[in-house]
């Protein structure tokens, strides 16, 4: 099977760029799964219309190199609060001659990095208004990354696992997922209280199943406004509303909207046994949870510890998992089986 094309543009001409840098290391990052080259914008002219009768070489390279691309990935510092003029200019050069625009229906994503704390979230915002409207179909997720010595080695890779794990999630853009599981809840001193397994199904935003085969079976739904529970030995059935009852529960927080750290605050936990380990904390002290690990490897996210606020941990171990595979629609509704008791909190 051919790889996956990833375009990397990077919206820098300096020789030491650190974009650049940068978007070398995120190509070595995605290597397994996709075949990443730079799309030089350095060797291009200033966009000017009277060049469009005869267009330059450079210019005409690019465009095909785009056009060859299956999605692009900006990698842009930020000049005076806005999109460098070197990254405009090329961005125009796409567009034109009118009626051969390179850029139309391809997939974007938007990244980059500076030295300063807010580190190219404006120039970001403008380059992502702009893409949409020269008809790119931009990616959800933001990831502004500040730029600190040591962020990559001397070998373009990233040294910094948080900003790894974070950016492996950015890239892999999961909006569904099928999963086999295995749970487990430790009580503070670690002493093992269950063990269950079972499957999950999720559908970004806020869609999910999770299904406990053994030892009991159990039924999660939430089918994006209610969280349903089905006891099936019971024969009972606990409804709640999602937006009360997300954070309580894993899928939940894997089945919500990209925003985790708006919700979380991360902290990179470095890696251990072969996994990059992610801290999220809740910011507010309503979440069922003190704190929540996540583990990526190389199949993204293969593990997740949840810690609560009595001290209990549930571990939980993902396998065979599919990545963005189409999932029956079904899968998230449910309907209370008859002779069932509701039980609407
Ligand atoms: C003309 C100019 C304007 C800049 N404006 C900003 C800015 O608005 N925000 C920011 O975070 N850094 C700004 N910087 C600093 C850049 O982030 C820094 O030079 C960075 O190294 C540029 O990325 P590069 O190494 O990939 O070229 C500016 C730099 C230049 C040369």
């Amino acid at each position: 099977m051919t790889k996956f094309k990833l375009g990397l543009i990077v919206g820098s001409n300096r020789r030491e760029s650190i974009n650049r840098a940068l978007a070398q290391a995120l190509g070595q990052l995605g290597a397994d799964r996709f075949e990443a080259t730079i799309v030089r914008i350095d060797d291009l002219p200033i966009y000017n219309q009277d060049l469009e009768a005869a267009l330059p070489d450079s210019v005409v390279r690019f465009k095909a190199e785009v056009e060859a691309s299956d999605a692009i990935l900006f990698v842009t510092p930020e000049h005076s609060r806005s999109i460098p003029a070197v990254l405009k200019s090329a961005i125009d050069w796409g567009t034109r001659p009118w009626g051969q625009n390179s850029w139309t229906g391809k997939t974007a994503a938007v990244t980059g990095t500076s030295q300063g704390a807010v580190a190219t979230a404006v120039a970001q915002q403008h380059l992502r208004a702009v893409l949409g409207d020269i008809g790119m179909v931009v990616m959800g997720g933001e990831a502004y990354i500040s730029f600190k010595p040591g962020l990559l080695d001397d070998k373009h890779a990233i040294t910094d696992a948080s900003v790894r794990a974070f950016l492996k999630a950015f890239l892999d853009q999961t909006t569904s997922a099928k999963a086999r599981f295995a749970q487990m809840v430790l009580d503070k001193n670690m002493k093992q209280l269950q063990q269950a397994t079972g499957t999950m199904q999720f559908q970004r935003p806020g869609k999910f199943r999770w299904e406990y085969e053994k030892p009991y079976e159990q039924l999660i739904v939430g089918d994006g406004a209610r969280l349903w529970i089905y006891d099936k030995d019971l024969n009972q059935v606990t409804v709640r509303r999602m937006d009360k009852a997300l954070g309580s529960s894993p899928a939940a927080l894997l089945a919500g909207s990209n925003e985790i750290e708006k919700t979380y605050d991360l902290t990179n936990l470095g890696n251990q046994e072969g996994l990059d380990w992610l801290e999220a904390v809740p910011k507010s002290k309503e979440n069922a949870f003190e704190r929540i690990r996540l583990g990526f490897g190389q199949n993204g996210l293969e593990a997740m510890e949840l810690r609560d606020q009595f001290g209990q941990a549930t571990v939980i171990k993902f396998a065979s998992v599919e990545r963005n595979p189409k999932l029956l629609p079904d899968a998230f509704n449910f309907t209370p089986p008859k002779g069932a008791d509701v039980i609407s909190e």
